[in-house]
C-alpha cells in the first residue's frame, strides 16, 4: 500500500521478495498492474503505508528524506520510465549528473565509450528536447552505467528503442550483473524477461508467480492466463 495525499492508496500488496549480489530480476505484469509504483517504493521515492523495504542492510522505509536521498545517491541507480531528464542541460550534462553530486572526478574517456556502446550519435551538447525517445533513454541509461550503483532499478528500459539498441542496452544491463550488481528490470518484453535470472508476475498489485530461469513460453502463458475465482 502506499501513502497518496490522506488516504493511503491500495496499489501494491502482500509483495514479498529478496534480491540478491549479482542477481538479474525481471518484473513482468499488464499495464496498470503496479510496477512502476513496486519500484518507486523499493526506491523509497513512494511512502509504503505498510511493510519494509531492507537495501543492503539498512531500511530505506525508515530513513528521513536527507538520509534517503543520501542513499540513493550513493548506492542506487534508477532509469525512470520517462527518463528524468533535465530539459535546461545539454545531453552529456544529464549523464554527469550523480558523478558531478558526488564530486567525482569525470573520466571523459570513459563517458564517451559508455555513449558509444549504446551507440548514443546524437550531438553530446544537444538539448534534451530535440532529442529522440530512444537517445533520451539512452541518455538515463548511460548516467546509470557510469554511477557505479550497488543496485539497479530500470523500469522499462528498452520501450523506446530498437530491436538492436534493445540487445545492446540489455547486454550493458547484464555485464552490471556480473560485476556483482544486482538489476532489478520492469519490462513488457517477454523475450528479456526470459533471460533473466528470475521473473516476478505482477498482475493487480500483487505477485500472482515467481519464475526462476525462465522460459518466454512460460511467461507468455502466466501473463495470458485468467486468474482462477
Ligand atoms: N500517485 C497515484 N495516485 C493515484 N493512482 C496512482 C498513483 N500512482 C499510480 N497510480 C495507479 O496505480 C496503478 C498502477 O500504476 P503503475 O504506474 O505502477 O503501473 P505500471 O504497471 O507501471 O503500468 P505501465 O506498464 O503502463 O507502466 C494505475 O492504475 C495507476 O493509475
Ligand atoms: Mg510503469
Amino acid at each position: 500500500m502506499i501513502e497518496a495525499s490522506k488516504e493511503p492508496l491500495s496499489i501494491i500488496n502482500g509483495v514479498s521478495f529478496t534480491a540478491y549480489e549479482g542477481e538479474f530480476i525481471s518484473i513482468v505484469g499488464p499495464s496498470g498492474s503496479g510496477k512502476t509504483t513496486l519500484l518507486h517504493c523499493l526506491f523509497g521515492l513512494t511512502q509504503v503505508s505498510k511493510g519494509t523495504v531492507e537495501i543492503m542492510n539498512t531500511e530505506i522505509t525508515k530513513l528521513n528524506l536527507e538520509k534517503k536521498a543520501k542513499m540513493r545517491q550513493t548506492m542506487i541507480g534508477f532509469i525512470f520510465q520517462e527518463y528524468n531528464l533535465l530539459s535546461a542541460l545539454p545531453a552529456i550534462e544529464n549523464v554527469l549528473i550523480p558523478l558531478r553530486l558526488a564530486k567525482k572526478k569525470i573520466d571523459y574517456e570513459k563517458v564517451n565509450q559508455v555513449l558509444d556502446n549504446l551507440t548514443f550519435t546524437a550531438s553530446k551538447q544537444a538539448f534534451v528536447h530535440t532529442l529522440s525517445g530512444g537517445e533520451r533513454q539512452k541518455l538515463a541509461i548511460a548516467r546509470v552505467l557510469l554511477s557505479e550503483n550497488k543496485l539497479v532499478f530500470a523500469d522499462e528500459p528498452t520501450g523506446a528503442l530498437d530491436s538492436q539498441s534493445r540487445e545492446l542496452v540489455f547486454e550493458q544491463l547484464k555485464s552490471l550483473t556480473k560485476m556483482g550488481i544486482c538489476v532489478i528490470m520492469v519490462t513488457h518484453d517477454i523475450e528479456l524477461a526470459a533471460q533473466t535470472d528470475r521473473t516476478y508476475v505482477l498482475k493487480d498489485g500483487r505477485v500472482v508467480t515467481s519464475l526462476l530461469s525462465p522460459t518466454s513460453t512460460e511467461i507468455f502463458k502466466l501473463l495470458n492466463e485468467k486468474e482462477a475465482g
